[in-house]
């Protein structure tokens, strides 16, 4: 609690302002900070406590900015489980925003299609999730200033959210797909008996983050859209090997109809 805090404390010392929404920007979307104006960059590494992304591709910084009069904070740059960081430090910038009085997050993340109607290059509104990292972040104590023990988890994805990307997608002429989000904790991608199975237990993509994110924040009361880009259909469904490549090839293809969505999705779910 006391890092927390101190993380909170030095965040606040350097925007000095009111915080509307903050956004995790997966891969394929960390030029959306280039569209806010009014910006404060702040690097994690000067953040007291704040872990560092060591993944290629993802930077480490919180970048405060207005988009349209949204005051938005940025992280460009997420925390993963499989580079070494245990579930508290993957999930210790959301308790610093939920510490910060944030009330609204946007989660953002590639992921492969397990669903055989989807396509790469599609973007997919998170309906739900399945936890099969099989780690939860929410274990310890409770600090009940947070949040319940037992917190409800039937809405995580806020379905007034959920809503309102359908009507903007369709305002600018994007087709989104919806489905359910499976988190597997990486750093390999999945099995095609694995991708079986994620499809057998209903879900719709598989990834490697924000679950954990989505649990903390929803812990601490917080509504979430999460919205993932296609990059590839899941391990076994196409004939051939996956390669992160691939990845961030087709995020880099998505990233211009990725960000208008996000960035018409801001001004309408931000204020
Ligand atoms: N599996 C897991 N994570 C991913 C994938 C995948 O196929 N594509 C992008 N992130």
């Amino acid at each position: 609690m006391e890092k927390i805090k101190e993380a909170a404390e030095f965040i606040k010392s350097k925007i000095n302002d009111d915080i509307d929404l903050v956004i995790v920007l997966g891969s394929g979307l960390s030029d959306l900070a280039d569209i806010a104006s009014d910006c404060i960059e702040i690097d994690y590494k000067d953040i007291p406590n704040f872990p560092v992304s060591t993944v290629v591709g993802h930077a480490g910084k919180l970048i405060y900015g207005k988009i349209g009069d949204v005051k938005t904070l940025m992280m460009k740059g997420r925390i993963h489980h499989y580079e070494g960081y245990d579930m508290k430090e993957v999930t210790f910038p959301m308790r610093v925003f939920g510490y910060l009085g944030i009330k609204k997050v946007i989660l953002t993340n590639a992921a492969g299609a397990v669903n055989e109607s989807f396509n790469p290059g599609d973007i997919a509104i998170i309906t739900d999730h399945i936890n099969l990292g099989m780690r939860n972040p929410l274990i310890g104590k409770n600090y009940d200033e947070f949040g319940p023990r037992f917190p409800d988890m039937s809405n995580v994805y806020k379905k007034e959210f959920r809503d309102k990307v359908k009507l903007v997608a369709d305002s600018l002429g994007l087709k989104v797909q919806e489905g359910v989000y499976t988190y597997l904790t990486g750093p390999n991608y999945e099995t095609p008996s694995e991708v079986k199975m994620v499809r057998i237990l209903g879900g719709d993509m598989v990834g490697m983050s924000t679950v954990p994110e989505a649990l903390v924040a929803r812990h601490m009361g917080m509504d979430i859209l999460g919205l993932s880009c296609i990059t590839n259909m899941a391990a076994g469904i196409l004939d051939k090997p996956l390669d992160h490549k691939e990845v961030l090839e087709v995020s880099e293809r998505v990233k211009n109809d990725m960000m208008k969505l996000t960035e018409a999705i801001i001004k309408e779910i931000g204020k």
